[in-house]
């Protein structure tokens, strides 16, 4: 057994001597402005960089600066970050543009510590926007990271442990190297992307530390990183309602903690149900109800804790009358209150229930992506 630590300083004027040559040209790196790292560096957690590409530039072309964002109305926001998923992330950024106005005249904080106090900013995003912005020597380790890091050293040590990523920031941030900061930061993030990868066997012939790296050397690149499993995640089943009047569709705003907090959404309940057992549901509400039911199908959403198993209908009412009656019926359900009381423009005059023209949802509502098997009014 070798216990002499692995020397992680031999791998650096190659990760950077290999980045000047081989980096893969990307968005937010034609113009690394302190905003614009952020941004990219928000989008790009949890996202992978193809399905960030499109956002970035729209993102910054609507709201160009701190102060855009910082003024920026909910739903242009969520608008902007439809599709993205993990909404808190636009949130915090509203929060932290908010923070930086009121505190720091504007401009971002030029510190890794002041970066790091602001909402949505940890460690490693800290991390990449005062190394790439502002060339500061600090460490951004995340799962690529800790992945070539314990393939380079041969280790078997678990990657999902605290200590682990710790040990490591605090090596890598002293290797980084002064002037070059965001080229190292930024070629393990490329060497990780496409070189060393996650999932399959990594490309070792091209990798420009190759004869550095004991996992190559021992051929352990396939056991090693070492990642202790995440709990399971729950399984929700839901029944998601399409009702529909007149081309408006209902659409129902989420509560504000938890899960997609603040959102729009399609109607649903918890439970699987059947088309028999909807229509069964209608009949006994409205013995007379005038109402086309059609199956929309199932789908499945996966979020980090949680899982839903979907099933989706399409309720079409052609009395107003009707479809309010259900609607009132379904929202005791969902817990929910309806205003069934209004008559002009949006019949139901709360906050958290709209009936909307099908050519307006798209336009004005961020629905989440967990519904898109269900949004009949888009063209798919
Ligand atoms: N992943 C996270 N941050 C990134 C960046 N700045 N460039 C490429 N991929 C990334």
């Amino acid at each position: 057994m070798n216990n002499t630590p692995y020397d992680y300083k031999e791998i650096v004027p190659y990760l950077v001597d290999w980045y000047e040559a081989n980096a893969r040209i990307l968005p937010w790196r034609l113009e690394p402005t302190p905003y614009h790292v952020w941004i990219s560096e928000i989008m790009l957690q949890q996202t992978r960089v193809e399905a960030v590409r499109g956002y970035y530039d729209r993102f910054l072309t609507a709201l160009p600066t701190i102060r855009d964002l910082a003024n920026a109305e909910e739903d242009v926001l969520l608008k902007l970050w439809e599709g993205l998923g993990y909404y808190s992330r636009v949130r915090n950024l509203q929060k932290a543009a908010r923070v930086i106005m009121e505190e720091y005249e504007g401009e971002l904080p030029c510190s890794y510590e002041e970066l790091l106090k602001l909402p949505g900013i940890g460690t490693y995003t800290a991390g990449a926007i005062a190394s790439i912005a502002y060339g500061i020597p600090v460490a951004a380790v995340d799962g690529n990271v800790l992945r070539i890091a314990k393939r380079l050293a041969g280790s078997f040590d678990d990657i999902a442990k605290a200590k682990v990523k710790k040990e490591l920031e605090g090596i890598f941030t002293a290797i980084t190297p002064k002037g070059h900061a965001g080229a190292f930061n930024q070629s393990l993030m490329d060497l990780g992307a496409t070189i060393c990868v996650p999932n399959g066997k990594p490309n070792c012939q091209v990798c420009p530390v190759m004869h550095l790296c004991l996992a190559f050397k021992q051929d352990l690149q396939m056991q090693i990183p070492v990642k202790a499993k995440k709990k399971e995640r729950r399984i929700e089943e839901k029944t998601i309602y399409v009702i529909e009047f007149e081309n408006k569709i209902l659409l129902h705003k989420r509560g504000s903690k938890g899960l997609l907090a603040g959102l729009w959404e399609l109607p649903n309940m918890q439970g699987k149900s059947t088309i028999d057992k909807v229509q069964e549901q209608i009949q006994q509400e409205i013995p007379e109800a005038e109402v086309t039911v059609q199956s929309l199908g199932e789908a499945k959403h996966i979020f980090s804790h949680v899982e839903w198993h979907m099933t989706g209908f399409h309720i079409l009412f052609a009395k107003r009358e009707q479809m309010l009656h259900f609607c009132g019926q379904l929202n005791a359900l969902i817990t929910q209150k309806v205003d069934n009381s209004g008559s002009q423009g949006n019949i139901f005059s709360e906050d958290t229930n709209q009936l909307v023209a099908r050519k307006e949802i798209k336009e004005t509502f961020a629905l989440p992506s967990a519904f898109d098997k269900y949004k009949i009014w888009e063209e798919k």
